[in-house]
Order: C-alpha cells, then sequence, then structure tokens
C-alpha cells in the first residue's frame, strides 16, 4: 500500500485525504504534519489519520511527501529536510501543491533533491470535481508520475504539461478560472434582478444555467462554438444579446484578464523563489 504524508493539514489536504478515503484508501497509509492542535484533532476525528507537530522519522517513512502549506511558508516547513532529518529524502515523491513555487527553487531548499512534482488544483476539488495541472522533474520516472497522478486523481481530473513556463498558464486559466465562472454567474444574477427577477430566482436560473451549459458542453463531441450556434437563430434572442457582447469585445477582455493573471503568477513565482 502507498504510504502518504501530508506536510501542512489545511483545507486542500483535507480535499485530497477526504477524496482518497472515499476512493477507498486506508488511513493508516496517511499521516499528516500540522501545527495546529486543533487541525490535527480534527483531521484524526474525520479520516482516522495519524498526525504529529512536526517532521519526525514515522513522516518521512513514506512513498508521497506531499508540500501543502502555502507557498509563503514552504521554504521554512521544509527546513527540517536539510537540519535534523538531513539525508532523509531518498526514494520519496516530493509533491508540491504550492501556488507559483518553481521545482528549482523547491530543490534549492531540499539541497538538490530532484525526485519533485508540482502541481496545480483548483478550488472545486475541496468538492470532488477539480482540475489539476500537473509537472514532473526530469529525473521523475513513470512509477512517480503514476504515484503523482493517483493522488490527484482523489479530487478530479488531471492534466501533465511538459514545460513548467505552462503552470503560469494553468494558474490562469484552472486555478484562477473558478473566480471568473463566478463572477459570470454574479453578472448574470444581477441582470435577473436588474429586470425585474426576486433574488433567489435570479440566483437559481443563473446557476443552473451554467451547471446545465457546462454539464452539455462535458457530454457532447461537437466543439463549444457548434452549441453556442445552436443556441443563436438568425435574427433571435440569443443572437441580439452576443452581438451586443461582440460590440463591447469581451472576449478580448476575457484574453487580457487571463494574461493579467499568468503574468502576475510568474512575478509572484520569481520574487517567492528569490530567498
Ligand atoms: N485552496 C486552493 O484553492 C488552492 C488551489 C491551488 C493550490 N493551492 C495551494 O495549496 C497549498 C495549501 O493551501 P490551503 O488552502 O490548503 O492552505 P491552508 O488551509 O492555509 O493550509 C496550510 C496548512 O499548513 C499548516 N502549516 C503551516 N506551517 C507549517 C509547517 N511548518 N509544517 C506543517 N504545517 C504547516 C498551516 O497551519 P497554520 O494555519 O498554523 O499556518 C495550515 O493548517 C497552498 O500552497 C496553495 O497555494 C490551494
Amino acid at each position: 500500500m502507498m504510504k502518504i504524508t501530508f506536510l501542512g493539514g489545511g483545507n486542500m489536504a483535507n480535499a485530497l485525504i477526504g477524496g482518497l478515503r472515499k476512493q477507498g484508501y486506508s488511513a493508516t497509509g496517511i499521516q499528516v504534519i500540522e501545527p495546529l492542535q486543533e487541525n490535527r484533532e480534527k483531521l484524526t476525528a474525520a479520516f482516522g489519520v495519524r498526525c504529529s507537530t512536526t517532521i519526525d522519522a514515522a513522516a518521512l517513512d513514506c512513498d508521497a511527501l506531499i508540500l501543502a502549506v502555502k507557498p509563503q511558508q514552504t521554504r521554512e516547513a521544509l527546513a527540517p529536510l536539510t537540519g535534523a532529518f538531513a539525508g532523509s529524502l531518498k526514494t520519496q515523491l516530493v509533491i508540491s501543491i504550492a501556488a507559483g513555487l518553481r521545482l528549482s527553487d523547491i530543490s534549492r531548499w531540499l539541497g538538490g533533491y530532484r525526485q519533485l512534482v508540482r502541481c496545480m488544483p483548483n478550488t472545486p476539488a475541496l468538492i470532488g470535481a477539480g482540475i489539476t495541472g500537473l509537472y514532473a522533474d526530469s529525473a521523475v520516472g513513470l512509477k512517480g508520475r503514476d504515484t503523482a497522478e493517483k493522488i490527484l486523481r482523489a479530487v478530479g481530473g488531471t492534466l501533465w504539461i511538459d514545460d513548467e513556463a505552462q503552470m503560469d498558464t494553468i494558474t490562469a486559466i484552472s486555478g484562477s478560472g473558478p473566480a471568473y465562472v463566478f463572477y459570470f454567474i454574479e453578472a448574470l444574477q444581477h441582470a435577473a434582478q436588474n429586470l425585474g427577477i426576486d433574488a433567489p430566482a435570479a440566483r437559481q436560473l443563473a446557476i443552473e444555467t451554467f451547471t446545465g451549459a457546462a454539464r452539455l458542453a462535458e457530454q457532447s463531441e461537437e466543439d463549444v462554438a457548434v452549441l453556442r450556434q445552436r443556441v443563436t437563430s438568425k435574427g433571435g434572442t440569443t443572437a441580439a444579446a452576443l452581438a451586443s457582447f461582440d460590440a463591447d469585445n469581451i472576449a478580448a477582455a476575457i484574453l487580457r484578464g487571463v494574461q493579467a493573471a499568468a503574468e502576475r503568477s510568474r512575478t509572484l513565482g520569481e520574487e517567492m523563489g528569490k530567498n
């Protein structure tokens, strides 16, 4: 059985452990390193997993070590691995879910260790509906990639990239993307209210339209553009709205927004890797 240790027992660790347990993964194979007693008690009560306050020998007896602390906390959280526990990383796959942190920086903080995978999940992972982009150091073999994929699949879909720079794009599309979707739902909801529909009905109409259309696109073999054209009869109501969106250059505005997010991701990665 694969043994997994989480460094950090926050939101993402909880989502991953919940997903793994739901898939029948045994609690005896999972450990969590978490400084807050309250979080440790919650994790043990909810999932029956072993928790420790800091990195110890038992926690390092694992196949995969998942870095699930905030990006700004990662370097400090890894310090014991070049201090008291130097030399303890031998074959363990280290999987980082810290947004923006580059593998070259994590490797440097770990004294040159290269069994490293970096991934970018998104918040729908909290309900098992995430999509995660993954990137592996060239030193990681097929078995390591398979291990990382198995773990992340517990909370949704996965997608490998072979150029780490694309992680900034993944961050800008699927990492930040749930917020863009909420932004659109909010705008549709406000439009409904503006045209006289009450708030609860506006919410229901906006959300169910979004989930229904997304599910239809997911289940269809057709391109999304074809699905859009099918709802858009010439001279009809949808055509009137889409012509107005085009006049306002909405698609170009979305592209610029995504570019701004990718640029921000690059800058943050550089800043966090400086020290
Ligand atoms: N949430 C998301 O949607 C999302 C999406 C993609 C990627 N990520 C990435 O996932 C990572 C975790 O995010 P999260 O939302 O799960 O954060 P979180 O809820 O803040 O979890 C981090 C946990 O790690 C603990 N911690 C801090 N220092 C530690 C140390 N030295 N040793 C062990 N544990 C330590 C924190 O404890 P304290 O509370 O005491 O500090 C906290 O419980 C982040 O790097 C984030 O970029 C998150």
